[in-house]
């Protein structure tokens, strides 16, 4: 039996996060520049993504470009933004086709002009789709989400439209860039490093954490369903015992 069938489709997470990792190796280990290994990666979105709306996960956010990925070689830095533009203008048919809404979160001013606006003409175009929401984490860190939802409340006290007690986990959540996405339950980190670079560290507060060896390119939808198969084995407690859940 594939690990589609072993999946409970009675509880499926409403929200995967991915850190699509280990293009670079992959493209070392076959004597390839590594510019072929995120050309490769965009192979393994696309089939992520309609993997994803095929089982019905209603909101998938993959990190694509991190605010310290900046500091890249410059070569590596202006082909990944290439890139970006050449995807979401291929993809935006294929989106619409497959009734999938693009969004993006992160520092989006900082991204090149012609990324930007075709960036936003893709989300645009795509905005009344309603089977799943593809977000791009795309000059995305947590802790600069979390200093410019610091700043919202602070000018929004300064001008005393809230008091400082109203500061609670929902308003802060409020001026996230997730603010329309629950909390992801499932978070994947392909490429063997154990880490979370930064990314949703607020919303990950209880998300499930799954790692696999696989190299971003080398992952499929039946990879993705061999997580979901694993975080339904799992038991979350949020801090409970065991005998208090149903
Ligand atoms: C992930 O692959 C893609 C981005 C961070 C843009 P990497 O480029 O980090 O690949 P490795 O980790 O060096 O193999
Ligand atoms: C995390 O991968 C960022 C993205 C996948 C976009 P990195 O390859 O940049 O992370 P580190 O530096 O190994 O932690
Ligand atoms: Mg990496």
């Amino acid at each position: 039996m594939g690990f589609k069938e072993q999946i409970d489709v009675t509880r499926l997470p409403e929200h995967i996060a991915i850190i699509m990792d280990g293009n670079g190796r992959w493209a070392k280990n076959q004597g390839k520049f590594r510019h072929f290994g995120h050309e490769s990666g965009v192979l393994s979105v696309k089939d992520i993504v309609e993997g994803c709306a095929d089982i019905g996960i209603k909101y998938l956010t993959v990190y694509a470009f991190s605010t310290e990925n900046w500091n890249r070689p410059i070569e590596e830095v202006n082909a990944l933004m290439e890139l970006l533009i050449s995807t979401i203008n291929q993809e935006t048919a294929t989106l619409n086709k497959n009734n999938i809404r693009l969004n993006a979160i992160g520092d989006i001013s900082s991204l090149p002009q012609k990324c930007i606006d075709d960036l936003k003409s893709a989300m645009e175009n795509t905005a009344k789709n309603t089977r799943c929401t593809l977000t791009l984490a795309l000059s995305y860190s947590a802790k600069w989400e979390i200093i410019e939802a610091a700043k919202k409340l602070a000018q929004k006290v300064k001008d005393q439209e809230i008091n400082i007690d109203e500061i609670n986990e929902s308003t802060f959540s409020a001026q996230l860039t997730t603010t329309d996405i629950p909390d992801p339950e499932l978070m994947i980190r392909t490429s063997g490093e154990h880490r979370v670079s930064n990314f949703l560290l607020w919303q990950m507060a209880y998300t499930e954490l799954y790692f696999t060896d696989t190299l971003w390119p080398d992952f499929r939808r039946e990879d993705l369903f061999e997580a979901i198969v694993d975080y339904q084995k799992r038991e979350r407690r949020f801090g409970k015992i065991s005998e208090q859940l149903n």
